[in-house]
């Protein structure tokens, strides 16, 4: 492919880069990081765009943003495969792919309301994962299973 034909979002000189997200979880994966218009960084976002790798797909970048152990496993739950790209200085510095981890604790509210991790008794949330494609979670204590939807809903 020519340069003209494909698309290209600003190099950014220091920051992160959310590539590979499966098509149509941008917006997804923002609300996970709490970006919104007024956070006062420079974000660039591109929706539906081609990949040699996936076919269509959604990319981030974050100007100035680091993103922590817990923000990446987050972002595993939702866009599992996408490939974090930390750069300085206008280079890539470090490059790996977010892997949604086997349980996961603490990072999701259990969707169902009489669930003992929902009922004031100080009691950690867990989940096991128990499909990767599509991501199921299931609750360690009640057993509800929750997918993609009500995992984003879901995350705190
Ligand atoms: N990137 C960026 N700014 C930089 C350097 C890299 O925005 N100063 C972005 C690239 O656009 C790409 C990602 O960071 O989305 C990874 O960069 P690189 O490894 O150089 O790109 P590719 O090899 O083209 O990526 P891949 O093979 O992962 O698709
Ligand atoms: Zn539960």
């Amino acid at each position: 492919m020519s340069e003209e034909q494909t698309l290209k979002i600003e190099k950014i000189q220091k920051g992160t880069v959310i590539d590979h997200i499966p098509v149509g979880r941008a917006l997804q994966v923002l609300k996970i990081l709490n970006i919104y218009s007024d956070i006062g960084l420079t974000v660039s976002i591109a929706i539906h765009v081609k990949s040699k790798k996936l076919g269509l797909k959604d990319v981030i970048k974050i100007e100035e943003r680091i993103l922590d152990s817990s923000e990446l496993n987050k972002i595993a739950l939702v866009a599992e495969g996408a490939t974090i790209s930390i750069v300085d200085n206008f280079e890539v510095i470090k490059k790996f792919s977010v892997k949604a981890p086997e349980v996961v604790i603490g990072i999701l509210r259990c969707s169902n309301p009489r669930c003992i991790t929902n009922t004031g008794e100080n009691v950690k949330s867990s989940f096991i994962i128990t499909s990767k494609d599509p991501i199921i979670l299931k609750c360690h204590y009640c057993e509800r299973e929750m997918e993609t939807d009500e995992i984003i809903e879901n995350i705190v």
